[in-house]
Parts: structure tokens; sequence; C-alpha cells
């Protein structure tokens, strides 16, 4: 399958390109701008596109390249990518006088293969610190605005330069620059689909586990549930699903998970209830990363005892998605890791499976897709994303018993309003989150002193960046006056209004 690769240089925007590129039907992947030239030589690799990044070029530090690289495939550098290319080819970089962040105007000065059908004036979306003082002498300028160059391009090579961001929705006509690019310049052919990935993957999982029995953690969510259907239509009874009930599930998911998947699904499901190990190992625990740390290993001690029990179960199978190896695929200076998310990142040394991630390259909207192709309810493949460590970091600070069943309680009601109200379709993420502080109330004629919920609810396509939901007043009052008066231990709801970033989905 033909593919353009994506150096990362940190830009928080990296996976955006890398999704702009596959809604075009064309593979694509984010690797470390470090990555050893021999990968990008391979044939399927049909260009390269190199990412923005927070550095300065002329910084001691600043993450270079081997020059070589320029003259491999049709390149494409994106701010910090441009700064580089123009660096590397003997063009002046310096600090612009001020930071340019947000929309500006981009003038077409000469037509291009790149800028087909691209207006001659549009806005694009810019931020950078540094700029091109002087372009190059072998490089020719095809578009700028009022303060940079923003467009430039090799006289002889297939190298081009954007200083905007075509990837960000704000830029107008960035996703036609980025197809102009990708299939025009590059040629790749559009053979990424769902249907391909599915057939591809089933062989590819049959190779790897053999006759050998695999072991999958199937906790509802649709990363895991359609983990399972994908290996199950695999390798069949050669799978074992294991619903784990932690304790940190959101409310009767267990129930919910055995009827939906034991009874409709012909799969193997045996539910362990765990929920002492969790709770007991997370006892006076407050750090975020430590309880991640600490659920992720009780998982797989879980597992292995599990696995102890069946013959030559060899494999673990598991619902990582490409956000979260991106997260936590930390190399000096890019995307650095912003936490370790447990399916990646927290997991023990000393694992005793090999693992199975049939999902480890698809993007949320294409797991549902695959998930619809694999004929799942739509409602289940629509659910909105829970974290693996579940509301073990949604009770912010030490977890409790007390304190998980409250806020159970406070977050069924919260989504069977979003659901009873039609809104939840509308929204991408909804959950409530107990705050690790009491505060002062009155109901009736008594003072009470009681916990705080904040109630979140996100839009976003990507997870990466998200606003908060713009949810009806008269909705939030009739849910926050039901949580009230209805669950014990909370006497006062917030609603959370920032978005990502600054802020992130889950509190912790
Ligand atoms: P943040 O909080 O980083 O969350 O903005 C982004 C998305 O990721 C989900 N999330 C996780 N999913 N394992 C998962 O499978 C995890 O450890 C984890 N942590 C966060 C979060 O719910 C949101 O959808």
């Amino acid at each position: 399958m033909d593919k353009i690769v994506i150096l990362d240089f940190g830009s928080q925007y990296n996976q955006l390109i890398a999704r702009r590129v596959r809604e075009l039907g064309v593979y694509s992947e984010v690797v470390p701008f470090n990555v050893d030239l021999e990968e990008l030589k391979k044939p399927e690799v049909k260009g390269i596109i190199l990412s923005g990044g927070p550095n300065s070029v002329y910084d001691d530090g600043s993450p270079q390249v081997d020059p070589e690289l320029f003259e491999l495939k049709p390149l494409l550098g994106i701010c910090y990518g441009m700064q580089l290319t123009q660096s590397v080819y003997g063009g002046k970089i310096s600090p612009a006088e001020k930071r340019e962040y947000g929309k500006s105007t981009l003038r077409i000065l000469k037509e291009n293969a790149l800028l087909r059908n691209v207006p001659t004036e549009s806005t694009v979306w810019m931020s950078h610190g540094d700029h091109v003082d002087a372009l190059a002498e072998s490089f020719e300028l095809l578009g700028d605005t009022d303060s940079c160059f923003a467009v430039a391009k090799h006289k002889e090579l297939p190298i081009y330069n954007l200083q905007f961001h075509p990837e960000v929705t704000h830029s107008e006509f960035g996703k036609q620059i980025i197809s102009n690019f990708v299939l025009d310049v590059c040629n790749a052919s559009t053979d990424w689909n769902m249907g391909n990935y599915i057939e591809k993957t089933v062989q590819e999982i049959r190779e790897q586990v053999g006759d050998k029995q695999v072991i999958l953690g199937l906790s509802g969510g649709v990363d895991s549930s359609v983990a399972a259907v994908l290996v199950h239509k695999a390798i069949g009874d050669q799978l074992t699903c294991i619903f784990v009930d932690t304790g940190l599930m959101r409310k009767d998911e267990g129930k919910k998970v055995m009827q939906v998947y034991g009874e409709n699904y012909h799969m193997n499901i045996k539910s362990v209830d765990a929920t002492k190990l969790f709770l007991d190992n997370l006892k006076g625990v407050k750090d975020p990363e430590q309880k991640r740390k600490i659920i992720g290993k009780d998982f797989i001690e879980v597992f292995n005892a599990e696995k102890a029990k069946m013959n030559d179960a060899d494999f673990l199978a598991q619902g990582t998605i490409y956000p979260d190896v991106i997260e936590s695929t930390s190399i000096k200076g890019p995307s650095s890791t912003i936490k370790s998310h447990h399916n990646v990142g927290g997991l023990p040394e000393d694992m005793q499976f090999e693992l199975v991630e049939p999902l480890r390259e698809l993007f949320k909207d294409e797991v549902r897709k695959v998930g619809i192709e694999l004929g799942i309810p739509e409602h289940m493949v629509m659910r909105h994303p829970f974290p693996g460590p579940g509301l073990g970091i949604r009770v912010v600070e030490e977890v409790t018993p007390e304190k998980v069943k409250i806020l159970q309680e406070a977050d069924d009601i919260f989504i069977n309003a979003l659901m009873e109200e039609d809104l939840y379709n509308k929204t991408s993420q909804a959950f409530v989150t107990l705050l690790p502080c009491k505060t002062v109330g009155v109901m009736g004629d008594s003072r009470t002193y009681e916990y705080v919920a904040a109630i979140r609810s996100v839009n976003t396509s990507d997870f990466m960046t998200a606003h908060f939901s713009r949810l009806p007043y008269e909705f939030l009052d009739k849910v926050a006056t039901k949580i009230i008066n209805e669950v014990p231990g909370i006497n006062r709801v917030v609603y959370d209004i920032t978005s990502k970033p600054p802020g992130t989905i889950e509190w912790e």
C-alpha cells in the first residue's frame, strides 16, 4: 500500500496532517524525525511531509536531518519543516519581530501543481515565531502574506515549503493543498479503506498468532469491542475475552457487556471480579500517573492469573489506537509524552504476553468505520470513548469505593439525560468527574458539606483538540438538580468550560 510519511518535529498538529492524508484514501503515518533514511527509501513511501515544531532551526540541539532526506521523494516542509529546508539549502531564518499566530491572507504569486484550485487570495492559519528572511537561491517564491514568505518550491526538485498550517481547518484551502501534494505531486494511490484494512489485519493476526490462544480485555468501550470482533473474525474460538470488573467501570457496565457481547456474539467471554485488587492498590494514592501505572499493573496481574488457567495463551490483544501510540512515543523534542496511556506506556516490563494490537494504525473515526463494517450495532460503535483506567482517573486524587459509587450514580444521570434529550450523539464525549474537595451547601433546613461534581462534555473530531459542548442552560440546570437531589454525597455541580488545549479532556 502506498504511504505518505510524516516526520515528527514536535508539532501538536502532526496527527492532523496524517488524518488529512488518510481522508484522501492514502495511508499515512507519523514517525520520529530521526527515522532511518532506509525506511523512507522503500518504494511504498510516495512522499514525505516535515511537520512543524516548537524549536528554532538555529538553536543548539534543535532537530536536524541528513540533507540526503530532501532528495529521496517529493517533500513538503510545513512551518518548522520549511525553515529546516531553507536552512539546509542556504536560506536565512530569523526570529520574527512578533510571533505570528492566527489567520493571515495568502496571496498566490505563481501557479503551481501544489496550488491547483486554490484562489489567488485565501485565509491560512499561521503559528510561528521564526520566519524565512531570505529564500535559498535554489527556491522560488509561489505565495506570500503581508508578513512572510508563505509558499516556496525548489526550482528543479519536488521540494515544497509552506509557512502556514494546511492541516488546520482554519486554512480555507488547506485540504486542497494537501490533496494536490499527495495525489498530484506524489501520485499516491488511494487504496486506504476500511474494507482493505480488515482483510489485511485479519491475515496479519492469523500469521502472528498461529494456533495459540489470545486473551483480550473487553471493557465494552468502542476500541476493545471493535478489537474483539476483529480478532474473533480472524481466529474465532482461539480468542477468550475477559471482562475485568475493576470496580472502576460505569454503572452496570458489566451486565451490559455480558448481555451484548456474550449473548449476541458467540465469543468466549469470562467475567472476573477484581474490584478488591484494584481498589486496595489505589488506597491512599493521589498522583494521576501513579494511579495509571497501578491500574495498568493490576490489569496485567489479572490477565496473568487468567493466562495461568489456560493452555498456550501467549498473546494479549488490546484496542490500542493510533493517537495512543503517538502520544506515548516520546523522542527528544517532538510530540512529547503527555501522559502514559495505560494501553501503551504504562505496561509493566515483566509482562508475560506478546501484544496483538489490530487497531494500532487507526484513528477513532476509522475504528468506528471498521466496527460498522464488522456489523457491530451502531449504538455500540458510536458510544463515547471511555478511558482504560476508567473512573480511576475521574475520581480526582484518592479513589475510594464510596467515591466511585457516588460518581457512577452522577455519571449515569448525566448520560441518560443526554440520551433522553437527544444530545448524546451531538457531543463527542461526556462524563462526570468527582472533585477531591467538599463545599458547603444547604438542603431543606440543614447545612450540607459534600463533594463537588464537575460535568464535562466536549465536541471534537480527533480528541487532540476539543471545545466544551454548548449544552443548553435549561438542560444543565435539570441535570445538576437531579444529581444533587438523587446522589447522596454531592451537593454542588459545576460545568467545565475549558477547551483542549490548554485543558485535557479528562481531569485525572
Ligand atoms: P485527554 O484527557 O488526554 O483524553 O484529553 C483524550 C481522550 O483519550 C481518552 N483517554 C484514554 N483512553 N486509555 C484510553 O483508552 C487511557 O489511558 C486514556 N486516557 C485518556 C480520554 O477519555 C479522551 O477520550
